[in-house]
């Protein structure tokens, strides 16, 4: 029998709310983090390695996260037991401390709730997902990356600095934007805007893609 998934939250959609057990106590995400940007991220099982090396990129980004007002949030279909034993062994190991919560997702309910249980894939692993959700609880940006492929520390230190400068200083980000690259301006919405950008000396490629520099 194939495994059902019941939803796959969207852009734009408010966050479903759960409850979970965590390597650092029970949360829940409506009350989770308030005022702050929460990266929630599943991965299929402790104890492997794409998943460590991962793992390891996320915590070895602590003072990023923290700059930049983020919670990180992992999770796995595996127990708190296995949770802490693999904490333990890789902090043993190299030094590195998964210091952030990650959920005990045994039931299965919340990679259920986030679409990161997708049957075509693995029915017992959730994918590597990763929700950027932001601190009115709304999700703003979602990856889903299969078993085999681990995902890119960069682009999702990229992702959510563009996330949080759009919010800004209401820009868009054009392909392939960095931090300190110029960003793109609204297009004019009326005869007049129209009528002031032309006359602007902003860089122009057309009058609906203008850049400017922060
Ligand atoms: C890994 O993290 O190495 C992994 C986990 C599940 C399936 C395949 C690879």
């Amino acid at each position: 029998m194939e495994t059902q998934i019941s939803t796959m939250p969207r852009i734009g959609d408010t966050a479903p709310d759960f409850e979970a057990i965590t390597t650092t106590g029970k949360i829940k995400l409506s009350e989770f983090a308030k005022d702050k940007w929460i990266i929630m991220f599943s991965h299929p099982a402790d104890f492997t390695p794409v998943c460590t090396t991962e793992m390891a990129g996320f915590a070895n980004e602590k003072d990023f996260w923290a700059k930049h007002n983020t919670q990180l949030l992992g999770l796995s279909i595996d127990s708190i037991h296995a949770h802490i034993a693999w904490i333990n062994a890789v902090n043993e190991k190299t030094k590195v401390l998964f210091d952030f919560p990650i959920i005990a997702d045994l039931d299965m309910s919340v990679a259920k709730l986030y679409g990161m249980l997708q049957p075509g894939e693995s029915e017992t692993a959730a994918v590597r997902a990763v929700f950027f959700i932001d601190p009115s609880k709304k999700i703003r940006l979602v990856m889903y990356y299969p078993l085999n492929v681990g995902r890119n520390m960069e682009e999702i230190k990229r992702s959510l600095l563009a996330l949080q400068t759009s919010d800004e200083h209401k820009v868009a980000m054009p392909l392939n934007w960095m931090p300190g690259d110029k960003v793109i301006i609204p297009a004019p919405k009326t005869i007049e805007a129209l009528a002031e950008r032309k006359a602007s000396n902003l860089e122009m490629v057309d009058w609906y893609l203008a850049k400017k520099s922060l």
